[in-house]
C-alpha cells in the first residue's frame, strides 16, 4: 500500500483511524483523505496532521456520489488501496430523511467499487467498513457471527447491508481484492454529539435532560474507537481477501446503565454544586421506531486469525472519553454552535 485512499476520514472513526495509522502504526505510504464534509465531517478532528505529515497526508474535499470526481482522484493520486468509511451514519436521521443514506451509502460505495475495478491491476485492497446493524436484532441470547443472515431494520442498516453485498459481489464477480468488517457501537474522542455517549456527557454537563428511548433496556456492544482502528489495520494487512470479520468489544450494556455510569463518573469528577445526582436528569422518551433490542458480536474469527482483542474495558474507555470531552471544550463549543461549519464555508465555499 503506497497511496491509500481513505473516504470519510474527517468523521469520527475515520479521523481516529488516520491519527492511528500516521502516528502509531509505522505506515510509510501516502494517505489521501476524501471527505465532502457533511455536518459529521470536521477538519478540526485532524488538527496538526497536515503539518506533522505534510509529505504523507493530503485532504481533498470531494463527494463519493460524484463518480467523475472519484475517478479523477484514483487517476491523479495513483490509488492502490482503499479504506472506505464515508457514510451517513446516524440511525435517527435515516428514519427522518433516508434519501442521503441511499445515495451516499449505496451509490457512493458503488462508485468507489467501479473506480477500483477500472484500476484493478493496481488495486491491492478495498476495505469496506460496515456495521453489526446489518444483522438485525438479537433476542436475549446468542451472538452475531460472520455467518449470521442479514436482516437490517432501519434505512441506515439496509443501506449498509446493500453496500456490503455490492462489495462482496465485486470480489465474486470481478475478483476485486476486498475485505469487509462489521463492527459494533464505537465511542471515544471526536464522536459527533448526536450519538448516545457524547450526547449524554454534554447534556449532563449542562444540566439538560438525558433522553433515554423506550425502557432503556436495549443492549449495544461497546467498543473503544482506537480498538476498532487497530482491528481494521490488522484486517487490511493480514486479513484474507473476500472475507468478512466481525469486530466487537465484548462489552454488552443496557443503554440505561451507560447513562447511569456517565452520570456517576461526572458526579465524581465534577460534583454538582447542590450535591444532587445527575441521574435525576434521566428522562424516558418515546422509543425509536424499529428500535433493535440487542446487538452482541462474536469476534472469535478476528481473534483466532489475526490475534486481535480489544485493549480497553468499558470502564477505562468511558473514563478516557469523558475526560476527552472535558479537555476539549473549544472543539465541543464549535461543534455545538455550528461554528466549524462556518469555517468550512469560508475555507471551501
Ligand atoms: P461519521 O458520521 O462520524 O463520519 C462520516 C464521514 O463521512 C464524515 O466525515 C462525512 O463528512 C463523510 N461523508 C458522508 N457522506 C459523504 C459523501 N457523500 N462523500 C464523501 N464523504 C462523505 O461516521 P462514523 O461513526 O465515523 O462511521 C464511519 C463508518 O463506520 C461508517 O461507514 C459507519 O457505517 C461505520 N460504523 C460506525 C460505527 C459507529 O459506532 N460509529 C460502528 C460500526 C460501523
Ligand atoms: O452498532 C453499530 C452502529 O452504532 C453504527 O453502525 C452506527 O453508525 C452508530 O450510529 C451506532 O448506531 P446506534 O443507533 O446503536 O447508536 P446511537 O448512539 O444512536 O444509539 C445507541 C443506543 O442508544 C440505541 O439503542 C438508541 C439509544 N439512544 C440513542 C440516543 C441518540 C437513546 O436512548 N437516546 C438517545 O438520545
Amino acid at each position: 500500500m503506497q497511496n491509500l485512499l481513505i473516504t470519510g476520514g474527517s468523521g469520527f472513526i475515520g479521523s481516529n483511524f488516520i491519527q492511528y495509522i500516521l502516528r502509531d502504526s509505522g505506515f510509510q505510504g501516502r494517505v489521501v483523505n476524501v471527505d465532502n464534509l457533511t455536518y459529521a465531517g470536521n477538519p478540526e478532528n485532524l488538527t496538526g496532521i497536515e503539518d506533522a505529515f505534510h509529505n504523507q497526508y493530503i485532504f481533498i474535499r470531494s463527494d463519493i456520489r460524484d463518480l467523475g470526481a472519484i475517478r479523477d482522484i484514483f487517476q491523479e493520486f495513483d490509488i492502490d488501496a482503499v479504506c472506505h468509511f464515508a457514510a451517513e451514519s446516524h440511525v435517527d436521521r435515516s428514519i427522518m430523511e433516508p434519501d442521503a443514506f441511499i445515495q451516499t451509502n449505496i451509490v457512493g460505495t458503488f462508485n468507489l467499487l467501479e473506480c477500483a475495478r477500472i484500476h484493478q491491476g493496481q488495486i491491492t485492497l478495498f476495505h469496506h467498513v460496515s456495521t453489526d446493524e446489518v444483522f438485525g436484532s438479537l433476542g436475549e441470547t446468542g451472538f452475531f457471527t460472520e455467518a449470521t443472515a442479514y436482516s437490517p431494520n432501519s434505512p441506515y442498516s439496509a443501506s449498509k447491508a446493500a453496500s456490503d453485498h455490492l462489495v462482496r459481489a465485486y470480489f465474486k464477480t470481478y475478483g476485486l481484492p476486498v475485505t469487509i468488517s462489521n463492527c459494533s457501537n464505537n465511542y471515544g474522542p471526536y464522536q459527533f454529539p448526536e450519538k448516545l455517549i457524547p450526547l449524554m456527557i454534554l447534556n449532563a454537563l449542562e444540566g439538560k435532560p438525558l433522553p433515554v428511548y423506550g425502557d432503556g433496556k436495549n443492549i449495544r456492544d461497546w467498543l473503544y474507537v482506537k480498538d476498532h482502528c487497530i482491528a481494521i489495520w490488522e484486517i487490511m494487512r493480514h486479513g484474507r481477501k473476500g472475507e468478512t470479520y466481525n469486530i466487537g468489544g465484548r462489552n454488552e450494556m443496557e443503554n440505561i446503565r451507560i447513562v447511569e455510569m456517565i452520570c456517576d463518573n461526572l458526579d465524581q469528577m465534577i460534583p454538582p454544586e447542590d450535591r444532587s445526582s445527575r441521574r435525576e436528569l434521566i428522562t424516558f422518551v418515546k422509543d425509536r421506531p424499529g428500535h433493535d433490542r440487542r446487538y452482541a458480536i462474536d469476534c472469535t474469527k478476528i481473534s483466532n486469525e489475526l490475534g486481535w482483542t480489544p485493549v480497553e474495558t468499558f470502564e477505562t474507555g468511558i473514563c478516557k472519553t469523558i475526560q476527552w470531552y472535558l479537555d476539549h471544550t473549544e472543539w465541543v463549543e464549535r461543534v455545538k454552535t455550528g461554528e466549524y461549519q462556518n469555517w468550512i464555508k469560508k475555507q471551501y465555499g
